[in-house]
C-alpha cells in the first residue's frame, strides 16, 4: 500500500499539463470520483487497524499534493489563455478594405453640387405617381401621342391607373403645387421606361431635372445657366450649343449639345465626328404647366431641364455600355475608389 502510494506521488509529479483539457484530465485521473486517490480510501477498509491511522493519513497528504498541484496548473494554464490573447491583441490591425462608390452616385453628387452653388435646392418625390403628377399636369393631354415617347409601366389599381414614374419633372409639378415662385430647385432620382434591355437604353436610369421659376426669368438665363453647369462638369474649356426640340412641358424646347471634350472637338467616335454630344433637355415652362399648378403664369415665368446621369457619366468615364452600372461587377466598381 505504502509503494502504492509512493508510485502515484510520482506520477503526479510527473504528471504534465500543458492547456486547460490537460488540467482536466490531471484532475479526473488523481482526485476524481474514480481516480485513483479516491480507489486508496476504498482500499483503506482492508488496512489493519492499527496501520489505519498512519496510511490514512499518508493518503490525505497525498490528496493534498495532488489539489495543490491542480490548484498551480490551472492558475499557469489562464494565465496561458492571457498570454495567447495579448499576443493576438499586440499584432498589427489587419487593413480593411475599402468600398467605392457607384459611379452614378458620384456624378449624381457632383451635378447637385454644382446646382447647389448657385442656390438650387433639392427635391424628391415617389417613384409610383398617379396620371396627374407624371402627365396630365405637365401639359400632356389624354391620348395625346406625346404620351408615347415615354415607354410607360402602367399598374392597374383598382378602377386607377398608376404608373412608375417615366421622369422626375413629376416631382417638380408636386414642388410647384405646394410652394409659390421663387421656386429654385433639382430633383435627383431614379425613372423607369419600357424599353428592351441593350447598350443603349435600360428600363430604368436616373435623372436630375432642374426648375427655376420667379418673375422675369428669360432663355438668356436658362442658357447662361447651362453654360455653366457643362464649364463645372467638363470644364473650363466647355462650350454648349442648343437645337430646338419638342417636350410637352417646354415652350421654345431645346436640346443641349456640350463641346466634345474628349477630343477638343476636332471629332472622335464618341462625338460620332461631329465635335458636340448631346447632354439634356430644356426649355421655357409652359404656361399651362404653371397654371395647373396655380402658378400666375401672368406674373411668373421659369425654365427647366432634364439631364441623365447615367448619359453624364458615360462622357466623363467613357462608359460604353448602360448594362454595366447595375450588374455589380467588382472589377467596375473598384475603378472608383481613387473618388471618395
Ligand atoms: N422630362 C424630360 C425627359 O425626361 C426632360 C426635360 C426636362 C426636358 C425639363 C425639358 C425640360 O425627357
Amino acid at each position: 500500500m505504502i509503494e502504492q502510494i509512493q508510485k502515484i506521488e510520482e506520477e503526479i509529479a510527473a504528471f504534465k499539463v500543458n492547456d486547460a483539457s490537460e488540467v482536466e484530465k490531471f484532475r479526473i485521473h488523481f482526485l476524481g470520483s474514480k481516480g485513483l486517490i479516491k480507489g486508496l480510501y476504498a482500499l483503506l477498509r482492508e488496512v489493519p487497524n492499527e496501520k489505519k491511522k498512519e496510511i490514512g493519513q499518508k493518503i490525505n497528504d497525498l490528496r493534498a499534493t495532488a489539489e495543490t498541484k491542480l490548484n498551480s496548473v490551472k492558475k499557469s494554464s489562464k494565465t496561458n489563455v492571457h498570454k495567447k490573447l495579448e499576443e493576438d491583441l499586440s499584432k498589427p490591425v489587419e487593413e480593411n478594405s475599402l468600398g467605392s462608390h457607384h459611379p452614378l452616385s458620384i456624378i449624381k453628387r457632383e451635378i447637385v453640387d454644382i446646382f447647389n452653388k448657385i442656390g438650387f435646392s433639392i427635391s424628391e418625390g415617389p417613384e409610383i405617381e398617379d396620371d396627374w403628377h407624371n402627365f396630365s399636369a405637365l401639359n400632356f393631354p389624354p391620348e395625346h401621342p406625346a404620351r408615347d415617347m415615354q415607354d410607360t409601366f402602367f399598374i392597374q389599381k383598382g378602377e386607377d391607373e398608376i404608373a412608375l414614374r417615366t421622369h422626375t419633372s413629376s416631382v417638380q409639378v408636386r414642388v410647384m403645387e405646394n410652394n409659390q415662385p421663387p421656386i429654385r430647385t433639382i430633383s435627383p432620382g431614379r425613372v423607369y421606361r419600357n424599353e428592351a434591355i441593350s447598350a443603349r437604353a435600360h428600363c430604368f436610369f436616373h435623372q436630375v431635372e432642374g426648375l427655376y421659376i420667379d418673375e422675369d426669368v428669360s432663355f438668356a438665363d436658362l442658357k447662361q445657366t447651362l453654360l455653366y453647369f457643362a464649364k463645372e462638369m467638363f470644364g473650363e474649356k466647355a462650350e454648349i450649343r442648343l437645337r430646338p426640340s419638342y417636350f410637352p412641358f417646354t415652350e421654345p424646347s431645346a436640346e443641349v449639345d456640350v463641346s466634345c471634350t474628349i477630343c477638343n472637338s476636332k471629332g472622335c467616335n464618341v462625338c460620332k465626328y461631329t465635335g458636340w454630344l448631346e447632354i439634356l433637355g430644356c426649355g421655357m415652362v409652359d404656361p399651362n404647366v404653371l397654371e395647373s399648378s396655380n402658378i400666375d403664369s401672368k406674373k411668373y415665368s421659369g425654365f427647366a431641364f432634364g439631364m441623365g446621369i447615367e448619359r453624364i457619366a458615360q462622357l466623363k468615364y467613357k462608359v460604353n455600355d448602360l448594362r454595366i452600372y447595375s450588374e455589380n461587377d467588382i472589377r467596375f466598381l473598384n475603378q472608383f475608389k481613387s473618388e471618395l
